[in-house]
């Protein structure tokens, strides 16, 4: 049987104050890595830190950026990486807002390419050099299933999630000799707040109750539930782990089957 262990593995999560970065931080603590999170607010990431587990002995800690701004997100890693190894990536942060694609800006599209793309490929390229040398290295990618079938009203979201997938897969063809794989985990309907404001936004948009909004979306997942953070942390953790060392370049969708591509 393959491990699933990562105790000694140092896990740098990111968006992980709440939803599905936070309990891919604990889904990893739980299997013994020492967590470092990332994101905006400070005592929303202290809370964070102090609910993951530390049975084993796992010290965490916290990073604060804020990935508008990829310049600060580059200072304050390249800092951290100075002096620690950073074994697991998970790249992950607030999506962008929902809309047409019609009615999408120019700045909102380099927004989005910036907190999502620039900032993935700056925290990759910081991690990189400590995979290399530890000949361990998993970077995983939360994404989204646009990056199969795109999704109405997520314009900006869907057109900058298939430039993360393209980024990874080329990532992985690069780095596969060195021990590191790159994969993207796509979430479906996951119950976080991300959720609740795209569901509250649609009700206010279409003049329709927020009861009607969650039953149409309800009817398009055969599993006929949302997915709970809980679930998308389960495979983010799995990708993070030694037993998943041959599985290199893929987007698995966790979406409890909403997806219509095979
Ligand atoms: N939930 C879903 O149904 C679903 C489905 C498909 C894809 N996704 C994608 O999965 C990712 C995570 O979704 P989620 O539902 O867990 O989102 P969420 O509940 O809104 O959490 C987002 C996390 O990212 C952090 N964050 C947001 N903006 C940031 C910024 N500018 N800089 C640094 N950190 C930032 C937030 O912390 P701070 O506020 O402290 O910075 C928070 O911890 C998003 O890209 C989302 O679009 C979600």
């Amino acid at each position: 049987m393959l491990s699933m262990n990562l105790s000694g593995k140092t896990a740098l999560v990111a968006g992980s104050t709440q939803g599905i970065g936070f309990a891919s931080a604990q889904a990893l603590a739980a299997l013994g890595a020492n967590c470092v999170l990332i994101a905006r607010n400070e005592d929303a990431l202290k809370q964070a830190v102090a609910k993951l587990d530390a049975a084993q002995g796992q010290q965490h800690s916290y990073l604060v950026a804020d990935f508008a701004n990829p310049q600060q997100v580059q200072d304050v890693v390249a800092a951290y990486v100075q002096q620690n190894t950073i074994h697991i990536l998970v790249n992950n942060t607030g999506g962008p807002a929902a809309g047409a694609i019609v009615d999408a800006k120019p700045e909102n599209f380099l927004q989005a390419f910036q907190q999502h793309l620039i900032c993935n490929h700056i925290l990759a390229t910081l991690a990189i050099e400590g995979m290399k040398a530890a000949g361990y290295g998993r970077i995983v990618n939360v994404i989204s299933t646009s990056v199969k079938i795109p999704l109405k009203g997520l314009g900006v979201s869907n057109t900058i999630r298939g430039a993360v997938a393209s980024w990874a897969k080329t990532m992985a063809n690069e780095l596969a000799p060195f021990g590191i794989t790159v994969n993207n985990v796509l979430p479906g309907a996951t119950a976080t707040a991300r959720l609740e404001n795209i569901i509250t936004n649609k009700s206010g948009k279409m003049g329709v109750a927020i009861d009607e909004v969650e039953k149409e979306m309800l009817e398009e997942i055969p599993a006929k539930r949302f997915g709970k953070p809980e679930e998308i942390a389960a495979m983010v953790a799995f990708l993070a782990s030694p037993a998943a060392g041959y599985v290199n370049g893929t987007s698995i969708p966790v979406d409890g089957g909403r997806t219509g591509s095979i």
